[in-house]
């Protein structure tokens, strides 16, 4: 895909609505997690497409092809302009896509009190552009959060929780809870039940997020595998903590396996609608999503289908449901949803190739990149908002060592 100013306005409009058939319905309880997992026929194709346009980047020094990448993001103006101009708090990538999903959803509305759950939410960026987005558009809305993480300060996470900016953290302490066992990890039973045990007293909760992922440097052809069982406990802690009618935002990658499927199947049956968003300051080349649920139908019986899940974890690797219990429309609307996505993705990192073999003119990657400011500036509209309301405010670094008191001190600079 050549880019040009005027096609700018499509990287905001990566989007995609499951549209849910009044005569779906789950298979019966006990009918559930008796089937292997496996790649569903119709998205074999995809999945291999996918995979052979990701292989000819093996053909590129992976030092030289990461550098190249982050010269040409065509999202550096805005992080930059929200950092310097707007004067947000604790600005990343992360915050600029969480403010995209909330601008472009209705997932926030005005309530006397708001209150959200964030899930592998280290270093915490997300709650600051909440935060940034409530103070903005209700500033007379009390905004309350818990979130939770692999913890940071605990030595078995030394390798695994990958925060180098502890800041937030440090200076929100009090908001995160690292569960039972103190290492923060979602995975684990006893956690989810502690977070839940905590969210019981901060009142009704409209909005959940999970931003959990891992690192698949090693095997980047089978990244959703191994992310199912995080995907899993992610949604067993969030429809446990989320109230009647609430909100779920979850990041996953692809749609192909019957695992993460049956997951999504789940979703789409409990929520009001499920729609697909990719935001336009999520890298183009990689298989990112989230998946934006609304309305929450917290019934009895949804909450039975989570307790059963609950008792699957932590080590999860069969899907829910057997593939001749998925409605076959259910099938073909998860396959339009990944050919779209994956030809998206497939036709940035064609187009990165190409720029990387025959580069584009320094004047022409600054237009690009003003003008994905311009158009980031023209939907969403951000603005400051008074230091008094944002996050950190006045709040001392933590006294970090309660923390370091109860675990293995890993300390994290
Ligand atoms: C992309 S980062 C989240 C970024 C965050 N939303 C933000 O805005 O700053 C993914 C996070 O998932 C966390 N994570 C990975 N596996 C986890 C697990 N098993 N339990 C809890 N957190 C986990 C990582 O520690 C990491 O902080």
């Amino acid at each position: 895909m050549f880019m040009n100013s005027s096609s700018i306005g499509q990287f905001f409009e990566k989007k995609f609505r499951f549209c849910k058939q009044s005569q779906w319905q789950l298979p019966a309880i006990d009918n559930i997690f008796n089937q292997s997992n496996q790649t569903v026929p119709e998205l074999f194709w995809i999945k291999s497409v996918l995979n052979h346009v990701k292989d000819q980047l093996i053909d590129y020094p992976l030092g030289q092809w990461k550098k190249f990448i982050a010269k040409s993001d065509l999202s550096s103006f805005i992080t930059w302009y929200l950092r310097n101009e707007v004067n947000a708090e604790f600005v990343t990538r992360e915050w600029c896509k969480l403010y995209e999903c909330l601008s472009a959803y209705r997932i926030v509305t005005p309530q006397a009190e708001f209150n959200s759950v964030h899930l592998c939410e280290a270093p915490g960026a997300f709650v600051a552009s909440l935060n940034h987005y409530v103070m903005l558009n209700y500033p007379k809305s009390l905004f309350n959060w818990c979130a939770t993480t692999l913890n940071p300060y605990h030595e078995d996470n030394a390798f695994r929780s990958a925060v180098s900016d502890c800041r937030f953290i440090a200076r929100t302490l009090g908001n995160w809870e690292f569960g039972d066992d103190l290492t923060g990890d979602i995975t684990i039973k006893g956690n989810v039940d502690k977070l839940i045990e905590r969210c019981r007293k901060m009142g009704k909760i409209s909005l959940v997020t999970a931003d959990g992922s891992v690192d698949c440097g090693d095997c980047p052809n089978d990244q959703e595998n191994m992310v199912y069982s995080l995907h899993f406990a992610e949604v067993v802690a969030a429809l446990q903590v989320l109230d009647n009618d609430g909100s779920f935002i979850l990041k996953m990658f692809t749609f192909f396996e019957l695992t993460t499927i049956s997951l999504l199947y789940f979703l789409v049956n409990y929520f009001h609608t499920v729609d697909i968003f990719k935001p336009a300051t999520s890298k183009q080349c990689n298989s990112e999503v989230y998946v934006i649920c609304m309305g929450f139908h917290r019934t009895y019986e949804t909450m039975s289908y989570v307790s059963e899940m609950a008792s699957r974890m932590p080590h999860i690797k069969s899907p829910m449901f057997n593939l001749d219990t998925i409605p076959s429309d259910f099938i073909q609307q998860v396959h339009d949803c990944s050919k779209k996505f994956v030809t998206l993705q497939s036709e940035a990192i064609l187009s990165n190739i190409n720029n990387f073999e025959r580069p584009i003119c320094h004047q022409q990657q600054n237009d690009l990149q003003y003008e994905m400011w311009n158009e980031y500036d023209r939907r969403y509209r951000i603005k400051s908002i008074p230091d008094s309301l944002k996050l950190m405010h006045n709040k001392p670094f933590s006294d970090v060592s309660r923390v370091l008191e109860q675990v293995n001190i890993f300390v994290c600079d």
